[in-house]
């Protein structure tokens, strides 16, 4: 996936099916790791980041089948406790919860690099403390950060400084090795992660707190293999709904769990969209022209800033929005790289720490970058409102978070290809 272009100015219209949760993937695959034994799961997402991910328990001894019907068979019994390629995890985010996963089953965990989207920096400092408080020692062996438990993980009570998605993800899955109880205060409650104590629960883990701010885990409990299926991805549905507002179009969004997506509903039935509730699905019709308004974003059950980007094109879209736009970015507070590329496009914007200012512009046919996974999207956001061609190059960036980008999209009315 290099670049994606796009013939903008089409109403888009109709049905979108949405897959499964690339945040909830990531860390259920390698927590898979603590099982030993086979796990089979349905919905997972074929993003890249996950498609990596399955290099990389490949690459530590997992063996992986794709079976007819979508389900992903992955065999952790051969799971050795090597240090996977750096090429591999220097490549996502995710195999930072090598770290938890590792460490829970083996006792030492080693891990060469991380990477992700760039938002400056991204710090593991939680993560860290919380193995330390559990009793794992780190050392660095050439540049490569590990941690060894020497005499087993105990429990724990741990205090984040912020509800860290990685953080909790983490130090839940240690906490499943660790003798006794764990408690993790200021936990996130992301559905993703309440979706990772779902699967560890259906893997002989206790947990209580699920889905809120302290999660307790009684470790040591035999964790065995499981089928489990996979979460929708809010954050891919709340996409498709912003991409209906900027056409001026009315989109369904199904499969998805309604309640996930409280905070983005709320706000786009306040910008102006009419918005329709189901068990499993989400309507939204757009209005002609709606208001820009001002958006916080936080820790679950907030307004996400994984859809921070997309709403902030919304924004500058002179055709629809009326009235100045603000996003007040308080998760990551350099996510706004994607604003130049935004202002190529011709889109008035003016930025202030972690808050950016959006004024209703003109945009014209332009040719960007996309910076980063979401900043990505939201530059396909706005050229999908232009009338004339777009090209977004970087295109790979897109694809680590949107499966059938191209075919969901045509499905819907746009004029969109995706090359490479
Ligand atoms: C996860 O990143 C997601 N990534 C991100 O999704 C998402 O933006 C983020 O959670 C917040 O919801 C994956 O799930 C793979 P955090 P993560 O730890 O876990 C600070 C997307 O577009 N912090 O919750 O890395 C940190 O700097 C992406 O799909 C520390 O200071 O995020 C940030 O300001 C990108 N020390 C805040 O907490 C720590 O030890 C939240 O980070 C950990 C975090």
């Amino acid at each position: 996936m290099n670049k994606i272009v796009v013939n903008g100015g089409n109403k888009l219209v109709g049905e979108v099916e949405i897959g499964g949760s690339k945040n909830a993937a990531l860390p259920i695959l390698f927590a898979g790791i603590l099982t030993g034994e086979v796990c089979i799961f349905s919905s997972l997402p074929r993003v890249s980041d996950v498609l990596l991910t399955l290099e990389i328990l490949r690459a530590l001894g997992a063996r992986i089948r794709f079976v007819e019907g979508g389900d992903v068979v992955v065999d952790y019994a051969t799971v050795r406790p090597a240090i996977p390629p750096i090429a591999l995890t220097g490549a996502i985010r995710g195999s930072v919860y090598l770290l938890g996963a590792m460490l829970g089953r083996f006792g030492r965990a080693c891990l060469g690099g991380v990477g992700g989207c760039d938002f400056g920096s991204r710090p593991i400092d939680q993560h860290l403390l919380g193995f330390a408080a559990m009793g794992a020692a780190e050392d660095a062996d050439n540049g490569t950060l590990c941690l060894t438990a020497a005499k087993g993980l105990c429990a724990a009570d741990i205090v984040l400084k912020m509800p860290s998605v990685g953080a909790t993800a983490n130090l839940l899955m240690a906490a499943t090795a660790a003798e006794g109880k764990t408690v993790i205060r200021n936990a996130a409650a992301e559905p993703h992660v309440a979706a990772l104590c779902d699967f560890l629960t259906a893997a002989g883990a206790k947990i209580a707190g699920q889905g809120t701010d302290v999660l307790t885990v009684f470790g040591k409990k035999p964790l065995h293999g499981c089928r489990f299926a996979i979460i929708p991805d809010m954050i891919e549905a709340g996409t498709y709904l912003a991409a209906a507002m900027a056409t001026g179009g009315r989109v369904t969004v199904k499969n998805v769990v309604p309640t996930h997506l409280d905070a983005p509903l709320a706000l786009l039935r306040e910008m102006g969209a009419t918005v329709t509730v189901g068990k499993t699905y989400v309507t939204l019709r757009a209005p002609a022209h709606y208001r820009a308004l001002t958006v916080e974003t936080g820790p679950y059950p907030a307004f996400p800033t994984d859809l921070h980007p997309q709403l902030a094109a919304l924004f500058t879209i002179g055709r629809r929005a009326t009235g100045t736009g603000r996003v007040v970015e308080r998760v990551w507070r350099e996510r706004f790289r994607y604003t130049e590329e935004l202002a190529k496009m011709g889109a008035e914007v003016k930025i202030d720490g972690e808050c950016a200012e959006f004024l209703p512009s003109r945009l014209l046919p332009a040719t960007v970058r996309s910076p980063d996974l979401r900043g990505g999207i939201a530059l396909l956001i706005a050229a999908l409102s232009i009338k004339g061609r777009c090209e977004i190059t970087n295109a790979a960036t897109v694809g680590r978070g949107y499966e059938h980008l191209e075919t969901k999209l045509r499905g819907i009315g746009a004029d969109v290809r995706v090359l490479g």
